[in-house]
């Protein structure tokens, strides 16, 4: 699988050059997270995917009777912790150049649409949970559990923005990539403000996104 390759790759990389100074290790961190001294943006998307996908799938699985603040408490929990992490490592990235920052630890340097697609790949992840959860939420539960879901909102978008900042033109590139679950998770949590620096025109969003978002992904993949 090619994702235990890649995890493989990078404790590798990391144990033999580890030329940064570890980040803080929180007790819930787990194993793959201590050893990623990630300098580069592949490899911090890469763990904190990996990290997140086994959480999201319990939430996948969701119902009414247990969509509760205290079943969703301990997995959110950890799922801000891989984000915080995230975000620490993306913020620790200061003084590399640019390729360093694309180059994989396998030595394969990114395209801008690469990035923009693993970005892509992990709002699909949390945001397909984040909209299970909404489905089947009851109106008893459903105050308290999106103010839950809203903090995880809010620490994607720092993290979104921190890797925007740090990679000239993925913006660009990213928006017409994003899931439309992505965006209507973010207009139903109103969070859209968290969100401005997507430059994205929201009242669009729900009714008519689907025809105008399957379309510019229709056109980037015909002319990638
Ligand atoms: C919620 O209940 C469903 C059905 O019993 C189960 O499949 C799922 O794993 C439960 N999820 C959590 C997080 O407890």
């Amino acid at each position: 699988m090619r994702f235990s390759t890649l995890s493989a790759l990078v404790a590798v990389a990391s144990a033999a050059f580890s030329f940064a100074a570890p980040a803080p290790i929180s007790p819930a961190s787990n194993a793959l997270e201590a050893r990623c001294l990630c300098q580069d943006i592949h490899s911090i998307i890469v763990d904190v995917t990996l990290t997140i996908t086994p959480l999201v799938e319990e939430l996948t699985y969701i119902t009414s009777e247990n969509c509760t603040v205290e079943i969703l408490t301990p997995i959110i929990g950890e799922i801000k912790v891989a984000l915080q992490g995230a975000i620490e490592e993306v913020s620790a990235i200061t003084e590399v150049t640019v390729i360093t920052l694309l180059t994989t630890v396998e030595g394969v340097v990114l395209t801008i649409t690469e990035v923009a697609e693993l970005v892509c790949g992990l709002l699909y992840l949390i945001f397909a949970a984040l909209a299970a959860i909404l489905r089947v939420v009851t109106s008893a539960n459903a105050a308290a559990v999106t103010a839950l879901l809203c903090e995880v909102v809010e620490l994607v978008a720092t993290l979104l923005q921190l890797i925007c900042n740090l990679v000239g033109g993925l913006l660009a590139v990213l928006i017409p990539l994003v899931a439309e679950v992505v965006l209507s998770v973010i207009v139903e949590l109103d969070l859209t403000a968290k969100f401005a620096f997507l430059g994205i025109a929201w009242s669009t969003v729900s009714a008519s996104a689907t025809t105008i978002y399957s379309t510019s992904v229709a056109t980037i993949t015909a002319t990638a």
